[in-house]
Protein backbone atom coordinates (compact mmCIF):
# COMPACT_ATOMS: atom_id res chain seq x y z
CA UNK A 1 0.00 0.00 0.00
CA UNK A 2 1.55 3.49 -1.19
CA UNK A 3 0.24 6.22 1.09
CA UNK A 4 -0.39 9.47 -0.66
CA UNK A 5 -0.68 12.77 0.74
CA UNK A 6 -2.83 15.53 -0.64
CA UNK A 7 -0.10 17.51 -1.18
CA UNK A 8 1.55 14.77 -3.44
CA UNK A 9 -1.62 14.39 -5.88
CA UNK A 10 -2.24 18.16 -5.89
CA UNK A 11 -2.50 19.13 -9.51
CA UNK A 12 0.35 21.18 -10.67
CA UNK A 13 2.45 20.50 -7.47
CA UNK A 14 6.06 21.92 -8.67
CA UNK A 15 9.08 19.78 -8.96
CA UNK A 16 9.94 19.88 -5.75
CA UNK A 17 7.27 17.88 -4.11
CA UNK A 18 8.18 15.21 -5.68
CA UNK A 19 11.04 14.68 -3.93
CA UNK A 20 10.41 12.62 -0.24
CA UNK A 21 11.94 12.89 2.81
CA UNK A 22 11.13 9.00 3.73
CA UNK A 23 10.13 6.16 1.46
CA UNK A 24 9.14 2.91 3.36
CA UNK A 25 8.11 0.59 0.18
CA UNK A 26 7.00 -2.84 1.80
CA UNK A 27 9.47 -3.04 3.92
CA UNK A 28 9.46 -5.66 6.76
CA UNK A 29 11.48 -7.06 9.73
CA UNK A 30 12.32 -10.24 11.09
CA UNK A 31 14.12 -10.78 14.81
CA UNK A 32 15.80 -14.08 14.94
CA UNK A 33 16.86 -15.18 18.24
CA UNK A 34 18.13 -18.34 19.62
CA UNK A 35 14.25 -18.55 21.43
CA UNK A 36 12.41 -16.85 18.54
CA UNK A 37 11.40 -15.48 15.37
CA UNK A 38 9.73 -12.00 16.03
CA UNK A 39 8.19 -10.54 13.17
CA UNK A 40 8.58 -6.84 14.20
CA UNK A 41 7.11 -5.45 10.99
CA UNK A 42 5.09 -6.93 8.06
CA UNK A 43 5.02 -5.34 4.63
CA UNK A 44 4.90 -1.24 5.50
CA UNK A 45 4.78 1.27 3.09
CA UNK A 46 5.06 4.72 3.78
CA UNK A 47 5.95 8.37 1.55
CA UNK A 48 6.56 11.23 3.93
CA UNK A 49 7.04 14.64 1.79
CA UNK A 50 9.25 17.01 3.22
CA UNK A 51 8.45 19.11 5.69
CA UNK A 52 5.53 17.05 6.75
CA UNK A 53 5.05 16.32 10.13
CA UNK A 54 3.87 12.59 10.82
CA UNK A 55 3.30 11.01 14.00
CA UNK A 56 2.87 7.01 14.13
CA UNK A 57 1.24 5.31 17.31
CA UNK A 58 0.28 1.81 18.14
CA UNK A 59 0.13 -0.27 20.54
CA UNK A 60 3.61 -1.29 22.51
CA UNK A 61 5.96 -3.32 20.71
CA UNK A 62 4.31 -2.85 17.18
CA UNK A 63 8.18 -2.26 15.82
CA UNK A 64 7.89 1.54 16.20
CA UNK A 65 11.12 2.15 17.48
CA UNK A 66 12.29 -0.43 14.55
CA UNK A 67 10.53 1.67 11.95
CA UNK A 68 12.45 5.01 13.06
CA UNK A 69 15.92 2.79 13.03
CA UNK A 70 15.35 1.91 9.82
CA UNK A 71 14.91 5.34 8.52
CA UNK A 72 18.52 6.21 10.56
CA UNK A 73 19.79 3.10 9.18
CA UNK A 74 20.88 1.46 12.13
CA UNK A 75 18.54 -1.33 11.13
CA UNK A 76 18.65 -2.86 7.41
CA UNK A 77 14.86 -4.55 6.53
CA UNK A 78 14.90 -7.97 6.06
CA UNK A 79 12.80 -7.35 2.82
CA UNK A 80 11.60 -4.24 0.99
CA UNK A 81 13.34 -0.70 1.17
CA UNK A 82 13.90 2.07 3.36
CA UNK A 83 15.21 5.25 1.21
CA UNK A 84 15.82 8.67 2.88
CA UNK A 85 15.62 11.74 0.43
CA UNK A 86 15.80 9.27 -2.52
CA UNK A 87 18.48 7.27 -1.27
CA UNK A 88 18.50 3.75 -0.36
CA UNK A 89 19.42 3.93 3.08
CA UNK A 90 22.50 1.12 3.88
CA UNK A 91 23.87 1.79 6.60
CA UNK A 92 23.72 4.74 9.51
CA UNK A 93 22.60 8.25 8.16
CA UNK A 94 24.10 11.07 9.12
CA UNK A 95 21.11 13.70 7.69
CA UNK A 96 18.91 12.93 10.88
CA UNK A 97 18.36 14.34 13.83
CA UNK A 98 17.23 11.49 17.06
CA UNK A 99 15.69 12.07 19.93
CA UNK A 100 14.81 9.17 22.56
CA UNK A 101 12.22 9.39 25.82
CA UNK A 102 15.50 10.14 27.91
CA UNK A 103 17.56 12.64 26.97
CA UNK A 104 20.87 10.72 27.28
CA UNK A 105 22.91 13.64 28.59
CA UNK A 106 26.62 13.93 29.47
CA UNK A 107 26.82 14.68 33.35
CA UNK A 108 30.21 16.12 33.38
CA UNK A 109 28.88 18.61 30.47
CA UNK A 110 27.31 21.78 30.48
CA UNK A 111 23.70 22.08 28.20
CA UNK A 112 25.40 24.05 25.91
CA UNK A 113 28.81 21.93 25.80
CA UNK A 114 26.04 19.11 25.43
CA UNK A 115 24.39 20.83 22.58
CA UNK A 116 28.05 21.25 20.77
CA UNK A 117 28.96 17.22 21.31
CA UNK A 118 27.17 17.47 17.74
CA UNK A 119 29.27 19.41 16.20
CA UNK A 120 32.58 17.61 17.53
CA UNK A 121 31.35 14.30 16.27
CA UNK A 122 30.63 15.82 12.82
CA UNK A 123 33.51 17.91 12.64
CA UNK A 124 31.39 21.30 11.75
CA UNK A 125 33.55 24.25 11.82
CA UNK A 126 33.21 25.17 15.45
CA UNK A 127 31.97 29.01 14.72
CA UNK A 128 29.07 28.07 13.01
CA UNK A 129 27.88 25.45 15.42
CA UNK A 130 28.44 28.04 18.40
CA UNK A 131 25.63 30.54 16.59
CA UNK A 132 23.30 27.65 15.84
CA UNK A 133 23.55 26.47 19.16
CA UNK A 134 23.02 29.62 20.50
CA UNK A 135 20.07 30.49 18.22
CA UNK A 136 18.15 26.75 18.85
CA UNK A 137 19.15 27.35 22.47
CA UNK A 138 16.79 30.80 22.60
CA UNK A 139 14.35 29.16 20.31
CA UNK A 140 13.74 26.54 22.77
CA UNK A 141 13.90 29.06 25.84
CA UNK A 142 17.18 27.78 27.03
CA UNK A 143 18.72 31.26 27.45
CA UNK A 144 20.36 31.37 30.65
CA UNK A 145 21.13 28.18 30.75
CA UNK A 146 23.98 27.59 28.95
CA UNK A 147 26.10 26.98 31.52
CA UNK A 148 24.19 24.31 33.76
CA UNK A 149 24.97 21.45 34.40
CA UNK A 150 22.20 17.94 33.33
CA UNK A 151 21.35 17.71 37.00
CA UNK A 152 20.33 21.09 37.51
CA UNK A 153 17.84 20.96 34.67
CA UNK A 154 14.50 19.98 35.06
CA UNK A 155 13.31 16.72 33.06
CA UNK A 156 11.46 19.47 30.21
CA UNK A 157 14.48 21.39 30.50
CA UNK A 158 16.92 18.30 29.91
CA UNK A 159 14.69 17.18 26.67
CA UNK A 160 14.68 20.56 25.08
CA UNK A 161 19.12 20.49 25.19
CA UNK A 162 18.44 16.64 23.71
CA UNK A 163 16.11 18.51 21.04
CA UNK A 164 18.89 21.19 19.86
CA UNK A 165 21.50 18.95 20.12
CA UNK A 166 19.20 16.88 17.60
CA UNK A 167 18.87 20.13 15.47
CA UNK A 168 22.55 21.46 15.82
CA UNK A 169 23.67 20.32 12.70
CA UNK A 170 20.04 21.29 10.62
CA UNK A 171 19.21 17.84 10.01
CA UNK A 172 16.24 17.59 7.18
CA UNK A 173 14.77 14.96 8.83
CA UNK A 174 14.06 14.41 12.94
CA UNK A 175 13.14 10.88 14.36
CA UNK A 176 11.46 11.17 17.62
CA UNK A 177 10.80 8.32 20.06
CA UNK A 178 8.74 8.89 22.76
CA UNK A 179 10.41 11.83 23.25
CA UNK A 180 8.00 13.38 25.90
CA UNK A 181 6.94 10.52 27.59
CA UNK A 182 8.96 10.74 30.89
CA UNK A 183 7.33 14.25 31.49
CA UNK A 184 4.15 15.82 33.36
CA UNK A 185 1.44 16.67 31.49
CA UNK A 186 1.83 20.22 31.48
CA UNK A 187 5.53 20.04 30.78
CA UNK A 188 4.28 17.82 27.82
CA UNK A 189 1.83 20.32 26.61
CA UNK A 190 4.49 23.36 26.84
CA UNK A 191 6.84 21.17 25.02
CA UNK A 192 3.97 20.18 22.44
CA UNK A 193 3.31 23.40 21.71
CA UNK A 194 7.28 24.74 21.03
CA UNK A 195 8.21 21.51 18.59
CA UNK A 196 4.77 23.25 16.30
CA UNK A 197 7.08 26.28 16.27
CA UNK A 198 10.09 25.21 15.93
CA UNK A 199 9.02 22.50 13.00
CA UNK A 200 7.28 25.60 11.58
CA UNK A 201 10.63 27.37 11.92
CA UNK A 202 13.15 25.16 10.65
CA UNK A 203 10.79 23.42 7.85
CA UNK A 204 12.58 20.45 8.85
CA UNK A 205 10.29 16.78 8.34
CA UNK A 206 9.35 14.84 11.46
CA UNK A 207 8.69 11.34 12.55
CA UNK A 208 7.41 11.48 16.00
CA UNK A 209 6.71 8.30 17.90
CA UNK A 210 4.04 8.35 20.70
CA UNK A 211 1.71 7.11 22.84
CA UNK A 212 0.12 10.13 23.10
CA UNK A 213 -3.18 10.50 21.27
CA UNK A 214 -3.57 14.32 21.97
CA UNK A 215 -0.40 14.84 20.85
CA UNK A 216 -0.05 13.08 17.46
CA UNK A 217 -3.32 15.36 16.30
CA UNK A 218 -2.14 18.15 17.77
CA UNK A 219 1.43 17.97 16.14
CA UNK A 220 0.89 15.84 12.54
CA UNK A 221 -0.38 16.61 9.13
CA UNK A 222 -0.50 12.40 9.30
CA UNK A 223 -0.91 10.46 11.77
CA UNK A 224 -0.03 6.63 11.21
CA UNK A 225 -2.00 3.97 12.99
CA UNK A 226 -0.08 0.75 13.49
CA UNK A 227 -1.75 -2.78 14.58
CA UNK A 228 -0.45 -4.75 17.55
CA UNK A 229 2.39 -7.27 15.96
CA UNK A 230 3.67 -7.65 13.46
CA UNK A 231 2.88 -4.04 12.74
CA UNK A 232 1.42 -2.94 9.84
CA UNK A 233 0.08 0.27 8.67
CA UNK A 234 -3.96 -0.08 10.13
CA UNK A 235 -4.63 3.43 8.38
CA UNK A 236 -2.93 7.29 7.48
CA UNK A 237 -5.22 9.94 9.00
CA UNK A 238 -4.73 13.74 7.45
CA UNK A 239 -4.94 16.07 9.76
CA UNK A 240 -6.93 19.17 8.15
CA UNK A 241 -5.48 22.05 10.88
CA UNK A 242 -3.21 24.65 9.61
CA UNK A 243 0.56 24.66 10.55
CA UNK A 244 0.14 27.19 12.91
CA UNK A 245 -1.66 26.13 15.91
CA UNK A 246 -2.59 27.67 19.26
CA UNK A 247 -3.08 25.14 21.92
CA UNK A 248 -6.45 25.44 23.30
CA UNK A 249 -7.97 26.45 19.76
CA UNK A 250 -6.73 23.54 18.36
CA UNK A 251 -7.79 20.87 20.94
CA UNK A 252 -11.55 22.76 21.03
CA UNK A 253 -11.69 21.96 16.98
CA UNK A 254 -14.20 19.52 15.85
CA UNK A 255 -11.29 18.15 13.23
CA UNK A 256 -9.46 17.69 16.60
CA UNK A 257 -12.19 15.80 18.23
CA UNK A 258 -12.45 13.63 15.07
CA UNK A 259 -8.97 12.69 14.86
CA UNK A 260 -8.51 11.67 18.47
CA UNK A 261 -11.93 9.84 18.31
CA UNK A 262 -10.50 7.99 15.31
CA UNK A 263 -7.12 7.24 16.33
CA UNK A 264 -9.38 6.12 20.05
CA UNK A 265 -11.45 3.69 17.47
CA UNK A 266 -8.21 1.88 15.43
CA UNK A 267 -6.28 1.18 18.85
CA UNK A 268 -8.79 -0.06 20.51
CA UNK A 269 -10.27 1.03 24.15
CA UNK A 270 -7.68 1.20 26.71
CA UNK A 271 -5.01 0.78 24.21
CA UNK A 272 -3.17 4.21 24.13
CA UNK A 273 -1.60 5.23 27.66
CA UNK A 274 -3.52 8.65 27.75
N1 LIG B 1 17.10 -6.40 18.50
C1 LIG B 1 15.98 -7.13 18.68
N2 LIG B 1 16.04 -8.48 18.76
C2 LIG B 1 14.91 -9.21 18.90
N3 LIG B 1 13.67 -8.70 18.96
C3 LIG B 1 13.55 -7.36 18.89
C4 LIG B 1 14.69 -6.50 18.74
N4 LIG B 1 14.25 -5.21 18.69
C5 LIG B 1 12.92 -5.26 18.80
N5 LIG B 1 12.48 -6.55 18.91
C6 LIG B 1 11.09 -6.98 18.99
O1 LIG B 1 10.38 -6.42 17.89
C7 LIG B 1 9.12 -5.96 18.27
C8 LIG B 1 8.97 -4.49 17.96
O2 LIG B 1 9.84 -3.74 18.81
P1 LIG B 1 9.83 -2.15 18.87
O3 LIG B 1 10.07 -1.61 17.51
O4 LIG B 1 10.78 -1.75 19.93
O5 LIG B 1 8.32 -1.82 19.31
P2 LIG B 1 7.66 -0.45 19.80
O6 LIG B 1 8.68 0.62 19.68
O7 LIG B 1 6.47 -0.26 18.92
O8 LIG B 1 7.23 -0.67 21.22
C9 LIG B 1 8.97 -6.31 19.74
O9 LIG B 1 8.29 -7.52 19.85
C10 LIG B 1 10.40 -6.43 20.22
O10 LIG B 1 10.47 -7.33 21.31
MG1 LIG C 1 9.57 1.84 21.07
Amino acid sequence: MRIMSKAETAAGAPARATKNAVELDRVAVRFRTRKRDVTALAEVSLTVPMGQFVAIVGPSGCGKSTLLKLVSGLLKPSSGTARLRSQTVTGPRHDIGYVFQRAALLEWRTAKRNILLQAEMRGMPAEQARRRAAELMEMTGLTGFEDAYPHELSGGMQQRVALCRALLHEPPVLLMDEPFGALDALTREQLNIELNRIWRETGTTVLLVTHSVAEAAYLANRVVVMTSRPGRVAEVIDVDLPAEREYSTTVATPEFARVTARIRELLGAGAAAD
